[in-house]
C-alpha cells in the first residue's frame, strides 16, 4: 500500500484525496498539509490523517512514501524540490512551477538525483478521447500528421481573468497534450487576436488564435474562446497525410423533439476531465509502486512553461516567437 501525504488541500487537494482513498487501489492519504490550519484539518477529516502546516514536516515524515502536491503553482516548486532532496516520488499539479527558470531548477535536481521522481498533473494524456487519437496517429494508418486543428472554449471566465491566462490558465493543457499526440518538439509560437466579443473587458482580448508550428513543420491552431457562452468545448482534429482523425466528444443522448435533432455539450471542465484524473493518478500509483515515472516529467514541465512564455510574447508582439528549451537530456528520453 503506497502511503501518500497531500501538500495544498483546497479545492483539487481535497478532490484528490477522496480519490486516492476512496476510489482508487493500492494507495491511502497518510498525512495532509496545508499553511492554513483549518484547510488542512477539514481534509484530514476525509482521510483520517496526520495534520502539518509546514510541506518539509509532511515530506520528511517516515509514514509518507511519496506526495502529493496540490497547493498553487508558485508553491510548486519548493515542494517538489524537497521531495526530490528526500528521494521520495512526487505528482504535481500543473504547473510544474511558474517560471521557465524554476521548472529547470527541478529538471536540474532529478537528473543530479539520479531518479525519476517527478510526474506532471497533465491530466489530459489519460482521456480517453486523447488516447484514441494518439492510438490511431502511432498506427501509422493515416501517414505523418499535417495540421491541428483545436478549440478550447469555456462558458465564462471572472472579470479577474485577464489576456495572459488565456496561455498559463486555459491553452497550457493544450500545451502539454498536442506535442505528445504528435510525438514532436515545439519551434515557434504566434497569436492572432481576432475583435473581441461583447462579453469579454478591457484586460482580456477574448477570442484568441494561437498558432505553435513543430520541428518537422506540423502547423497546430488552438481557439481559445473563454466566453464562448454555450458550453465547454474542447476539440481537436489531426489531418494526416492519408486521413483525417478527429477526437470525439464523450457521448451524450441524441434527442429528438419539436422539430429538431439535438445533442448535449458539456458545460464543466471537471465533468469533462474526471474519469482522466481517476486514471491519471491510478497509474502513478501503480508506476511508483514499480519504482518508475510513466506520465509527464519535470521535463515536460519545463518545455510547457517555455512555451507559455514564449505565446505570451507573441500575445504582446503579434511576431512569431521561438520557443528554445534546447535538447532534452538523455535521462527523460
Ligand atoms: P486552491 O486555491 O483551491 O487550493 C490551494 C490550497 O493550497 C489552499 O488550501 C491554500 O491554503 C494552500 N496553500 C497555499 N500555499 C501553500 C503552501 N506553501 N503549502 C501548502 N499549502 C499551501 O487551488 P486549487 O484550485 O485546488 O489548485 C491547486 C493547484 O492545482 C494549482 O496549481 C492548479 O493550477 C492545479 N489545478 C489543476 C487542474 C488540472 O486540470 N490538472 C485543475 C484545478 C487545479
Amino acid at each position: 500500500m503506497l502511503r501518500v501525504g497531500v501538500v495544498g488541500c483546497g479545492a483539487i487537494g481535497k478532490e484528490h484525496i477522496k480519490r486516492l482513498n476512496n476510489k482508487l487501489q493500492g494507495v491511502t492519504v497518510v498525512v495532509v498539509s496545508d499553511v492554513f490550519e483549518e484547510g488542512a484539518k477539514t481534509a484530514a477529516a476525509l482521510c483520517d490523517g496526520k495534520v502539518y502546516t509546514d510541506a518539509n514536516a509532511l515530506i520528511n515524515d517516515a509514514e509518507v512514501d511519496a506526495i502529493v502536491c496540490t497547493s498553487p503553482g508558485f508553491a510548486h516548486v519548493e515542494t517538489v524540490l524537497a521531495a526530490i532532496k528526500a528521494g521520495k516520488p512526487v505528482f504535481c499539479e500543473k504547473p510544474l512551477a511558474t517560471t521557465a527558470d524554476d521548472c529547470k531548477k527541478i529538471v536540474d535536481a532529478e537528473i543530479a538525483s539520479g531518479k525519476h521522481l517527478v510526474q506532471v498533473g497533465f491530466m489530459r494524456r489519460y482521456d480517453k478521447g486523447y488516447i484514441q487519437v494518439k492510438e490511431a496517429l502511432d498506427s501509422g494508418e493515416f501517414g505523418a500528421p499535417l495540421m491541428l486543428h483545436c478549440t478550447h472554449r469555456n462558458p465564462e471566465v471572472g472579470t479577474d481573468y485577464t489576456t495572459p491566462m488565456a496561455v498559463h490558465d486555459t491553452a497550457i493543457h493544450e500545451i502539454d497534450c498536442l506535442h505528445w499526440l504528435v510525438d514532436d518538439e515545439y519551434e515557434s509560437a504566434q497569436v492572432i487576436m481576432p475583435g473581441s466579443t461583447k462579453y469579454t473587458h478591457s484586460e482580456l482580448k477574448d477570442p484568441q488564435i494561437m498558432l505553435l508550428r513543430t520541428k518537422k513543420g506540423i502547423c497546430i491552431d488552438v481557439e481559445v474562446f473563454v466566453n464562448c457562452k454555450f458550453g465547454y468545448d474542447i476539440n481537436c482534429e489531426v489531418v494526416c497525410e492519408e486521413g483525417v482523425v478527429k477526437m470525439p466528444a464523450p457521448a451524450t443522448p441524441i434527442i429528438r423533439k419539436e422539430g429538431r435533432l439535438s445533442t448535449g455539450i458539456e458545460t464543466s471542465w471537471i465533468n469533462r476531465f474526471i474519469d482522466s484524473y481517476d486514471v491519471e493518478l491510478q497509474d502513478w500509483v501503480n508506476s511508483v509502486a514499480k519504482g518508475e515515472v510513466n506520465g509527464p516529467t519535470a521535463w515536460d514541465g519545463y518545455v510547457a512553461a517555455v512555451t507559455a512564455d514564449a505565446l505570451v510574447r507573441a500575445q504582446q508582439s503579434g511576431n512569431i516567437e521561438a520557443i528554445v528549451t534546447g535538447e532534452c537530456p538523455k535521462f527523460y528520453k
